[in-house]
């Protein structure tokens, strides 16, 4: 299993050969700049957590380009349809599909979701992937919340994609609390750096996780690491 960073929440995760790429926001990513080409990512699925725009801003055209499922709150397909984006399924919390690769539970983010042009969004989601391989938890953007434990009871959670930018969404002290409630031992930080807001000191998060006995991973944006 292959995970590649793309910047800000962005991720594309290889599942045996099947490519998953989670709210692409790339293009108007100052950190992204020269390390991403969003003209060839490859992806058979886009999975975006809301309707913000740093988290679906190339959505419309990676989907068009390489005809990949968008999965996504029922509000968010509504609005990437009027995109002209033709093939999305909508979900929404506590759904599981089902698929090749595992399967995926669409699990409780605690945040806020409109659209780029202030329509309503519906409800922020989580995604909850269980596979032959590993279980991986990417919980989009949200606070600590209790509703986490519910994954420590569903399986093993692997691996973690949890936000420690502070200010819109956990910091990484929360994060390393949700690391316990999901009972993870991994964690790999997103939503940080990006903007002035979300900015943190990555050697006192790092060190704050092996404190605790976690592990919290910075991938440089345009690298991938094997999981
Ligand atoms: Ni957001
Ligand atoms: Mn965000």
């Amino acid at each position: 299993m292959k995970l590649a960073y793309f910047g800000h929440s962005c991720f594309l995760l290889e599942i045996k050969g099947t490519k998953i790429l989670f709210d692409p926001f790339i293009s108007g990513n100052e950190l992204a700049k020269g390390k991403v080409d969003i003209h060839t990512i490859e992806a058979d699925f886009i999975f975006i957590s809301h309707g913000h725009g740093d988290h679906i801003a190339d959505a419309p055209a990676i989907a068009n380009r390489t005809g990949a499922k968008v999965i996504a709150a029922y509000e968010v397909c509504s609005w990437l349809e009027v995109q002209g984006v033709k093939n999305c399924h909508p979900v929404n919390h506590g759904g599981r599909l089902t698929f090749d690769f595992g399967s995926v539970k669409f699990t409780n983010a605690i945040h806020s979701s409109s659209m780029p042009d202030g329509t309503y969004g519906g409800n922020p989601i989580g995604f909850y992937i269980e596979t032959t391989e590993k279980n991986i938890y990417y919980s989009g953007d949200t606070a600590l919340t209790y509703d986490m434990k519910l994954l420590a009871d569903y399986g093993k959670v692997d691996v973690a994609l949890l936000p420690v930018g502070d200010n819109f969404t956990m910091g990484y002290e929360d994060a390393c609390i949700a690391a316990h409630f999901v009972n993870t031992q991994h964690v790999i930080a997103l939503h940080y750096d990006t903007f002035g807001y979300i900015v943190i000191d990555k050697v006192a998060a790092k060190a704050h996780f092996e404190q605790q006995g976690k592990t919290l991973s910075f991938v440089e944006i345009g690298n991938s690491i094997q999981l």
